[in-house]
């Protein structure tokens, strides 16, 4: 009866179950995968939300791309970044997430498939199939400060490939993708005919000073057809309310029948709210406030994550140049899952594995760096208690 968009197999994983026991048994579970900026205990002003109650949205002026000075309200954060993009070549979504189930719209028919970065968010699977895409994974190379393996990326290319997609810093690497990476990948994707997707959510979190000079971006070039991801949710910490956006750019014979194309696919949904639109130029003005706060814990909490693991030399923090999450190696004594599992039954300590991100080869430990800062420093020693007694305890 079912569609096979969705899996067969619903049962939680075992992690996911430990936490249902653990909750249910009523323990307080130090959370080291929060990443929802909104439970992360910073002062939004009170009055932020104040623009969604312009009455002007009152009126619905339905438009496919949204309205042009929501649109226009979107290029000049693009200024802020220093990057010059026109509003028409701007269009709104509700979240990044649906920006990815249009663009693999516009981009593929059932059964063709997107290559996608490993390690990489756990979600573009998910995306992918629900649109009947398939998605193979491309290597960075860790070695190499998490460059992309153009070899594994040729690799995974067959007839069927129809777009790539980069996450620039990607999650949970905080890498960003460099210029020269950029320029390569561009020549790559031009001359397969494959479209590129860049996800710029976290583009305004970089921990080390100089990672967002050297980062490549495709918003203003044209010799490769592109869209570009931001939004709300990551740049100014308001996931709940809706708006994102997708910039195009690329060659003229390209970048019209696109954009036509992904009008015809947005006016079919509609998606994003007027009020929201009324509110973006205003909210990504006083965002900034939210935005510089979560820099601050972000940048502090990897420093204290640097300094505690220093006193275990069997860890190791994977350096990280931005986004929200931090990756810790560890001893590989026992699988990943169970060690996962023994922080939350032991500890009372919840952080994700590395298998959840595709890490190929284990044990990593995958930490949200929004976590309040007494907190993150509290769970980062139970982890590092725990990874650094011998095995015969864990037992
Ligand atoms: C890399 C990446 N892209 C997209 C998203 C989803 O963002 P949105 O809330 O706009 O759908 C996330 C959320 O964590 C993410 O990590």
């Amino acid at each position: 009866m079912f569609s096979s968009r969705t899996p067969e197999d619903l049962t939680p994983n075992r992690l996911a179950e430990a936490l249902k026991a653990a909750r249910a048994e009523g323990r307080t579970i130090l959370d080291l995968t929060q990443s929802n900026p909104t439970r992360a205990g910073f002062e939004y002003p009170g009055d932020l939300l104040r623009p969604l109650a312009d009455p002007g949205g009152l009126t619905y002026t339905p438009s496919p791309f949204g309205l042009l000075d929501a649109r226009a309200a979107v290029a000049r954060d693009y200024a802020r970044r220093g990057l010059a993009v026109a509003p028409e070549r701007i269009a709104l979504t509700a979240s990044t997430s649906e920006a990815y189930a249009c663009l693999f719209k516009l981009l593929t028919d059932p059964g063709d498939e997107v290559l996608i970065p490993r390690p990489g968010y756990p979600l573009f699977e998910h995306l992918a199939s629900l649109d009947r895409v398939g998605a193979r994974p491309y290597d960075l190379d860790l070695d190499a400060g998490w460059r992309i393996d153009f070899e594994s990326l040729e690799a995974a290319i067959t007839p069927h490939t129809r777009a790539i997609v980069i996450v620039s810093p990607n999650n949970p690497t905080g890498s960003f993708i460099k210029s020269d990476e950029v320029d390569r990948l561009a020549e790559f994707a031009a001359a397969r005919d494959l479209a590129l997707i860049a996800d710029e959510v976290f583009a305004d979190y970089e921990i080390t000073h100089e990672a967002r000079a050297g980062a490549g971006r495709l918003v203003d070039r044209d010799d490769v057809l592109s869209f570009s991801l931001g939004g709300l949710s990551k740049s100014v910490g308001l996931p709940q309310v809706k708006l994102a956006w997708i910039a195009a750019a690329g060659p003229d014979r390209l970048i019209d029948p696109a954009l036509g194309r992904l009008e015809l696919i947005c006016d079919t949904y509609l998606s994003v709210s007027t009020p929201v639109q009324l509110a973006a130029s205003e909210l990504l003005e006083r965002g900034a406030n939210v935005r510089d706060q979560i820099r601050r814990r972000v940048s502090a909490n990897y420093e204290r994550l640097l300094q505690k693991a220093a006193s275990l030399p069997a860890c190791r923090v994977l350096a990280t140049e931005g986004g929200w999450s931090a990756v810790l190696e560890v001893p590989s004594v026992y699988p990943e899952e169970a060690l996962v599992v023994d922080l939350l039954q032991h500890d009372n300590v919840l952080v994700h594995p590395g298998y959840f991100f595709d890490f190929l080869h284990e044990s990593y430990l995958v930490v949200s760096l929004l976590v309040a800062e007494a907190q993150f420093a509290d769970g980062i020693e139970r982890v590092l208690r725990r990874v650094g007694v011998p095995v015969a305890s864990h037992e």
